[in-house]
């Protein structure tokens, strides 16, 4: 399973990648806005710079919502960098703007998804990535783990390609989960990536260890 880093900060971004397992970033305008990032061309400098930082798939996300907007920006975007993957929100035109950016090898990041019908026509349009907003789910008093699971199951049958990137995720248990039930990718924010390392008894058997060493040290 890949892990990306759910965020535009590139503190955290960086620190992400010291630790040598982040394989790429997902943004959307609400991440931007959060770092202040305003206007086209620090928008987009601001994206090349997580580019040649990470090396990986960073996604970046249009504003646009009709067919002909998404593909100028899509174009706009891909001409950043090879590695960004241009995420277009689950609706009509975003369905027909995957379907050509596919055809023409620009990678995709279908958005906002929060159904397995959404997910099967995603999939036919070739997106490269397939976003389920966990989280949200959760938060509505469903389950967004079930719809993992579901969209997995649906991909292996029918034999999609689309990558499963569960999204929108909250703590380490959603990462383990997500996992478990056949995600390809998971982003999340560095604290729950941060998370799977913590256990308690892997701090008392350390500090034993290293109290132990110390004592045969005299
Ligand atoms: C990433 O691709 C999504 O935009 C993001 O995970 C949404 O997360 P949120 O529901 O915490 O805003």
């Amino acid at each position: 399973m890949k892990f990306f880093i759910d965020t535009a900060n590139i503190d955290q971004i960086t620190e992400a990648k010291s630790l040598g397992i982040l394989d790429g970033v997902t943004t959307n305008p609400s991440l931007m806005a959060m770092e202040g990032i305003k206007g086209k061309d620090n928008i987009f400098k601001h994206y090349a710079k997580i580019c040649d930082l990470v090396q990986g798939d960073v996604s970046a996300e249009v504003i646009s919502t009709d067919y002909e907007g998404m593909l100028r920006e899509a174009y706009e975007l891909a001409e950043i960098s090879e590695h960004i993957v241009v995420k277009i929100p689950i609706i009509k035109d975003g369905i027909k703007a995957i379907c050509k950016l596919n055809d023409e090898g620009i990678k995709t990041n279908c958005t906002l998804v929060f159904s397995a019908g959404q997910a099967i026509l995603a999939a036919k349009a070739g997106a490269t990535y397939l976003s389920p907003f966990i989280g949200r789910i959760d938060d509505s008093n469903w389950d967004g783990m079930l719809l993992i699971k579901e969209i997995a199951e649906i991909y292996a049958v029918q034999g999609y390609d689309t990558m499963i990137l569960a999204a929108s995720i909250r703590s380490s248990r959603q990462i383990v989960d997500a996992a478990r039930y056949g995600a390809d990718v998971i982003t999340s924010p560095l604290s729950s990536i941060l998370g799977l390392l913590k256990h308690p008894l892997t701090d008392l058997g350390l500090e034993k260890f290293l109290a132990d060493h110390r004592k045969s040290q005299g």
